[in-house]
C-alpha cells in the first residue's frame, strides 16, 4: 500500500526529506531545544554524512534550520558521524564528535556555535586543533567513534568515553581533558563486555534513585543516592541495551548491579526499531531525555521513491523505577499531551476469548490512547505453566491463542481487518510459580506491502501486584 506507506509520521521528528539516522548532540540553550542528527542532505540512503538541526520550544513542534555541519575536512570528508554537546560550567558549549576522514578511519574533532549569543547556534565552527584524537594503539581505525556527553570529575578534569573493541570484546574507553584541546586516555576501561563485538554511541548518565527529577550528567552521589545507566549500540543486531550499575569515579570503572543485566545481555529500552539513542540532561525541566532512531521498516527502493527514510521516536523522559529497583521507566515528554484536542472515552469493555470490540473513534489522524486492562481472577487461576516457554517473537504472535493472552488493542486497522498491527499482553505462570507478563507488538498483518519489514517483538515487562495492566500507544 504505497500511498499509506508515503505518509509522514505526525509524533514523531522527521526533517522535510532524504536519509537520517542518529540523534545527535541534543541540549537544551536560551529558550530552545536542540536537536541535531546524521543527515544525507542528497537522498534517501545513507551517505554524504552531515549533521541536521532543529530547534523547538517544546519538543513536538519543530523548526528546520540550515544544516549546522557539513564534510569539508579531512579529517570529516568521509562523513560527520555521531557526537555529543557538553555544556561547560560558564554556560558555553563544546560539541565533540567522530569524523570519517579522507581514508574513512575515525577520529575525534571539536565544534564550537560561532556565536554564543544567538539562541538558534545556526553557525558552528570546527577547531584548528582537529583531529583531536586519533585511535590509540590497539584500537582499529574504523573501531573508534561517538563521543558521549562529558562529566566533571571532583578534580575539576572533564572526561568522555568513546565505543570500541578489541577482539570482539566490546569497550569503553575514557579520556580526561581540562580544556577540551589536550586529551588524556585513561589507563581504565569504564567497562568491557566479552562477545559484543563494537560498541556504538555509548550513553553514560547517572539517575535519582529517590526523586522524579533527572540529573545533570556531571553528578556523582558517592554511590548513595544514585545509580549510572551504561548503555551501548550493538552494531551487528542493531539493538540498544542499558544496564544499571555504580560508577567508582576514582577508579573510572562501572559495575554493573546485577552481572545477568550487563550491557548487552540484559534490559532495553524498546523492543522495536529503536537504536543509537542518547539522552541530554534538560535544565529547564530538570528532566534526562532519551532520543533514538526508528530506522524504516520499508525497503531501500521504496525510501528512494518516497524520498525520505526514518525517523526519530518522539522524546521520552527516562526515570529510575524505585518499585522494581531493577529497570528504568519511561514516558512521552508531556508536552505531547497538550496535542490531546478530542477526547473519547469507553469504560467496561468486555473481552471474552477470541472476541473483538471496536472502538469508535471517528476520524483521526493520531491518537493519544491510554487503555487498562484488567483481568478475571478466575482466568488468572486458569494460567498453564506450560506457558513457559512464551516468546513474543516466536509464538504465534496476535494470533496464537492460549490459556491467558494474547489480549491488547489492534491498531492502524482497515475495515475488514487484512491490515492491523497488534500491541498486546501474554501473560505465562513461570516454574516458580508467578506470573510472567509478555508485551508484544506483531506487525505480519500490518502492511500488504510486501517488501516491509513484519516482525514481531516484545519482551516481559514487571507488573508489581495490583497493579493493572497498562497501555499508551501513539499512533500516526
Ligand atoms: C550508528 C552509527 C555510528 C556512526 C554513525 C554514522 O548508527 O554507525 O556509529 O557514528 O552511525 O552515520
Amino acid at each position: 500500500n504505497f500511498l499509506l506507506s508515503w505518509q509522514r509520521t505526525g509524533f514523531h521528528f522527521q526533517p522535510t526529506k532524504n536519509w537520517m539516522n542518529d540523534p545527535n548532540g541534543p541540549l537544551f540553550y536560551k529558550g530552545w531545544y536542540h536537536f541535531f542528527y546524521q543527515y544525507n542532505p542528497h537522498g534517501a540512503v545513507w551517505n554524504d554524512i552531515a549533521w541536521g538541526h532543529a530547534v523547538s520550544k517544546d519538543l513536538i513542534n519543530w523548526n528546520h534550520l540550515p544544516i549546522a555541519m557539513v564534510p569539508d575536512h579531512w579529517y570529516d570528508i568521509g562523513g560527520v558521524f555521531t557526537g555529543s554537546a557538553t555544556i561547560l560550567s560558564d554556560g558555553s558549549i563544546v560539541m565533540i564528535y567522530t569524523g570519517a576522514t579522507n581514508n574513512m578511519s575515525q577520529v575525534q574533532n571539536v565544534a564550537y556555535p560561532a556565536n554564543l549569543s544567538d539562541p538558534l547556534l545556526i553557525n558552528w565552527v570546527k577547531s584548528s586543533a582537529n583531529p583531536v584524537l586519533v585511535p590509540p594503539p590497539g584500537i582499529g581505525r574504523q573501531d573508534f567513534r561517538d563521543p558521549s556527553t562529558a562529566w566533571l570529575t571532583p578534580n575539576g578534569n572533564w572526561r568522555f568515553t568513546i565505543g570500541s573493541k578489541i577482539n570482539n570484546t566490546g569497550i569503553s574507553l575514557v579520556y580526561e581533558t581540562k580544556d577540551f584541546v589536550n586529551y588524556k586516555l585513561l589507563n581504565e576501561l569504564l567497562h568491557q563486555v566479552p562477545d559484543t563485538g563494537i560498541w556504538e554511541c555509548i550513553d553514560f548518565y547517572p539517575v535519582s534513585l529517590t526523586d522524579m527529577n533527572g540529573l545533570d550528567t556531571s553528578v556523582n552521589g558517592n554511590g548513595l543516592s544514585i545509580k549510572h545507566v551504561l548503555k551501548s549500540s550493538f552494531e551487528d543486531v542493531k539493538v540498544d541495551y542499558y544496564a544499571l550499575g555504580s560508577y567508582d569515579v576514582n577508579k573510572n570503572l562501572w559495575t554493573p548491579d546485577d552481572p545477568k543485566f550487563d550491557v548487552g545481555t540484559g534490559l532495553r529500552y524498546d523492543y522495536g526499531k529503536f537504536y543509537a539513542s542518547k539522552t541530554f540532561y534538560d535544565q529547564n525541566k530538570q528532566r534526562r531525555i532519551l532520543w533514538s532512531w526508528t530506522a524504516e521498516s520499508d525497503s531501500e527502493s521504496t525510501d528512494i521513491m518516497k524520498g525520505w527514510a526514518s525517523l526519530q521516536a518522539i522524546p521520552r523522559v527516562v526515570l529510575f523505577d524505585n518499585k522494581t529497583k531493577t529497570n528504568l521507566l519511561q514516558w512521552p515528554v508531556e508536552e505531547v499531551e497538550k496535542l490531546r484536542s478530542n477526547e473519547k472515552e469507553f469504560n467496561n469493555v468486555k473481552l471474552g476469548a477470541g472476541s473483538i470490540s471496536t472502538l469508535d473513534v471517528g476520524k483521526a489522524a493520531q491518537l493519544d490512547i491510554i487503555t487498562e486492562f484488567e483481568i478475571d481472577k478466575d482466568a488468572l487461576e486458569g494460567v498453564m505453566e506450560a506457558d513457559v516457554g512464551y516468546n513474543c517473537a516466536t509464538s504465534d504472535g496476535a494470533s496464537g491463542r492460549n490459556a491467558l493472552g494474547p489480549f491488547g488493542l489492534l491498531v492502524l486497522a482497515n475495515d475488514g481487518r487484512s491490515e492491523q498491527t497488534a500491541v498486546y499482553f501474554y501473560i505465562a505462570k513461570g516454574t516458580d510459580g508467578n506470573l510472567k507478563i509478555f508485551f508484544c507488538t506483531d506487525l505480519s498483518r500490518s502492511s500488504k506491502a510486501t517488501d516491509v519489514s513484519k516482525v514481531i517483538y516484545g519482551g516481559t515487562v514487571p507488573v508489581l501486584d495490583n497493579e493493572k495492566l497498562s497501555v499508551r500507544i501513539l499512533v500516526s
